[in-house]
């Protein structure tokens, strides 16, 4: 390694320790690995608590259909405490990503709405990301 090689790793430590510095940046490290149920018909609770449940409401005058999406199933929510929550919520129509919240730790818990076209979509798929347990999916007929 060169002399100016080593310099740029420098430069780029010293901006990622400013940026640790920054307490509004959220730097902690998140499981992004993708999770399913063992038995997707037999869930575990730790399975339902993290499985995205879809609900479709009521479709609008101008043609937008409510989706809603909480992440526990059986009565279990998910917890949002600082140390464990769901940091992103994302629903996607035939596979095409439509909508997607970031939630924030505590403050925050594992819920978000789209309202959405759906006349000529055959499925819905909702992501969570939970900060400990991956990524977990469902997947709903319209
Ligand atoms: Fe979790």
């Amino acid at each position: 390694m060169n002399r100016r090689n080593v310099l740029k790793i420098a430069g780029v430590t010293a901006l990622a320790m400013t940026v640790n510095a920054n307490a509004s940046v959220d730097t902690s490290a998140k499981n992004r690995i993708e999770m399913s149920p063992k038995d997707p018909k037999k869930m575990e609770k730790g399975e339902l608590k993290h499985t995205p449940l879809i609900t479709i409401k009521d479709k609008d005058a101008k043609g937008y259909t409510l989706v809603e999406i909480n992440i526990g199933q059986g009565g279990i929510i998910h917890p949002s405490t600082p140390e464990h929550w769901i940091d992103f919520i994302e629903l996607y129509a035939d596979d095409k990503l439509v909508g997607k919240s970031i939630l924030e730790a505590e403050i925050s818990r594992g819920y978000a709405c789209f309202s959405v076209k759906l006349d000529a979509v055959k499925t819905l798929k909702a992501k969570a990301g939970c900060n400990l347990h991956g990524i977990w999916t469902s997947t709903v007929s319209v």
